[in-house]
C-alpha cells in the first residue's frame, strides 16, 4: 500500500499535482520511517566504535550495501561504493581515473545529453593532464547516433561516459550497445543511471558496464546518499578519491596504506541513517514491482504524450522510440519560466530550464523548457489536471 503523506499537501488552495520526479521523487512513509527509527533508536558511528550501537548501526549498513547488491546485480558487495549521489559518484571515478589512466592527448567519450554532472568531471580530469573530451550527437528524436560513436574511437580513447536515460529528452539510450562497442575497443563505460534505477530494473552484469552511478533520492530514498557500482577489477586499480578515516590500513607520516574494497573509497563518516533510508526505499520498489512500476510509467508516457501534442502550440523536446517518464515541452513562444509559474499557482510542480542540460538546449537552439516527470505514484489525474491547467493558461501567455 503506497503511502506518501506529501502527496496529501495542498499548494495555493489546490490538491499538489507533483510532476518533478526527475529532480527527486517523494518519500514514502517506511524511508520515512527507517530515517527517524534510525536517528531514534540506533545513532553511533560505523565500523570502529566498541559498542552495541555502533555494531547494530554497521550490521545494518552493510545489509543494505548487500541490498544495493541485488538490486542492480553486481558480483559482489566490494562493488558497491556508498557516496552523496550521482555526482559525487561520477567525480570519485573522474577524478581518480583520471589520475590513475588518463594522459595528455587522451581522449574520453561523452554523449550530447549528459547532464552536467556527467560532463564537468571529465573536463576537470581532462583538464589535469591535458586529455580531451569527444561528443556523440543526438537527433532531432533524441537518440544518440550509434555510427558517429563508433567513429569517435582512436587509439588514445579512455573511457567512455553516458546516460541511461536522459533526464531532459527522457530517452532510454542503448547502453548494453554502447558498453558492446566500447569493450570491443577495450575502452571502460561509465554509466550515469539517476533517471534510470527507479524507473525500471537495471541489471549491471547484463549492461556489461565498468561503472553505474545513482543516486538515492531520485528513488525515494532520502537525499544525501548515491551508490558507486564498480567493477572490482578497476576499483582494485583505482588510485584512492578521498583521504581520511576508514579509507586505510595504516597511516605513519612518511607513508599510508589503504583499506580493502570498498572501504578504500569511502572516507569519513558516511550519512548511515540516508543509508538505511535507501534499503527502505528499495524494499518499497520491490514490493511494488520494478516491472510493475515501469509498465505503469509507460502507460502514463503514453498517455500524456498523446494529450500533450493535441494542445495547439505545444511542442515535444524527446520524441525518441525508447523513453522513460519524462516530457519536456514548450508552448507557444511563452518563456519556459512563465509557464511553470502559473502552472505552480495551479498547484502543478514541474521544473523549468536547462535542467543541468545546456548542451542539449544548444542543440536544439532553445532557452530551456518544461519538464513533467513521472514516478510509481503518478496517475492519469495528475496528467489531466497537467492538460487542463495547461490551457487555462495558454490564452494568458501565449
Ligand atoms: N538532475 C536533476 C534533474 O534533472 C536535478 O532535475
Amino acid at each position: 500500500m503506497m503511502n506518501f503523506p506529501i502527496l496529501d499537501t495542498k499548494v495555493y488552495g489546490h490538491p499538489l499535482v507533483y510532476l518533478d520526479n526527475a529532480a527527486t521523487t517523494q518519500k514514502p512513509q517506511q524511508v520515512i520511517d527507517a530515517l527517524t527509527g534510525y536517528y531514534l533508536t540506533l545513532n553511533s558511528n560505523i565500523h570502529r566504535g566498541a559498542h552495541y550501537l555502533a555494531a547494530q548501526a554497521t550490521e545494518r549498513y552493510e545489509e543494505v550495501r548487500r541490498k544495493v547488491q541485488l538490486f542492480v546485480n553486481a558480483r559482489n558487495n566490494k562493488e558497491i561504493v556508498f557516496t552523496r549521489g550521482t555526482t559525487e559518484s561520477i567525480n570519485l571515478v573522474a577524478s581518480s581515473f583520471g589520475r590513475g589512466f588518463l594522459k595528455e592527448c587522451d581522449e574520453v567519450i561523452v554523449s550530447g545529453m549528459e547532464h552536467h554532472s556527467n560532463i564537468v568531471p571529465w573536463q576537470l580530469a581532462c583538464e589535469q593532464v591535458g586529455a580531451r573530451l569527444k561528443v556523440i550527437p543526438f537527433n532531432d528524436e533524441g537518440v544518440l547516433d550509434m555510427k558517429v560513436y563508433e567513429s569517435l574511437f582512436s587509439q588514445r580513447t579512455r573511457l567512455v561516459a553516458c546516460c541511461h536515460v536522459s533526464n531532459t529528452l527522457g530517452t532510454v539510450n542503448p547502453v548494453k550497445e554502447i558498453v558492446r562497442i566500447a569493450h570491443d575497443h577495450q575502452v571502460p563505460v561509465l554509466i550515469d543511471g539517476a533517471q534510470a534505477v527507479a524507473h525500471m530494473p537495471v541489471d549491471v552484469q547484463e549492461i556489461g558496464c565498468d561503472f553505474y552511478c545513482f543516486s538515492g533520492h531520485k528513488m525515494y530514498a532520502p537525499m544525501g546518499v548515491g551508490v558507486m557500482y564498480g567493477r572490482e577489477e578497476w576499483l582494485d586499480k583505482l588510485p584512492p578519491y578521498q583521504g581520511g578515516g576508514e579509507m586505510i590500513k595504516d597511516v605513519t607520516f612518511e607513508r599510508t596504506t589503504y583499506n580493502e574494497l570498498p572501504f578504500r573509497f569511502e572516507a569519513g563518516t558516511p550519512s548511515v541513517g540516508d543509508v538505511l533510508g535507501l534499503g527502505a526505499a528499495i524494499d518499497f520498489m520491490q514490493q511494488e514491482g520494478i516491472e510493475n512500476i515501469a509498465r505503469h510509467e509507460e502507460e502514463l508516457l503514453n498517455y500524456a504524450t498523446e494529450k500533450l501534442s493535441a494542445i495547439p502550440g505545444l511542442r515535444i523536446f524527446g520524441t525518441a522510440p525508447h523513453k522513460a517518464g519524462v516530457i519536456s515541452f514548450l508552448l507557444g513562444n511563452a518563456h519556459p519560466y512563465d509557464v511553470g509559474t502559473l502552472l505552480d499557482k495551479l498547484g502543478i510542480a514541474v521544473r523549468t530550464g536547462h535542467h543541468c542540460t545546456q548542451p542539449v538546449m544548444d542543440r536544439y537552439g532553445i532557452p530551456g523548457t518544461v519538464r513533467a516527470s513521472f514516478a510509481c505514484y503518478t496517475t492519469t489525474d495528475d496528467i489531466d489536471a497537467l492538460v487542463n491547467a495547461i490551457n487555462r493558461i495558454a490564452p494568458i501567455i501565449c
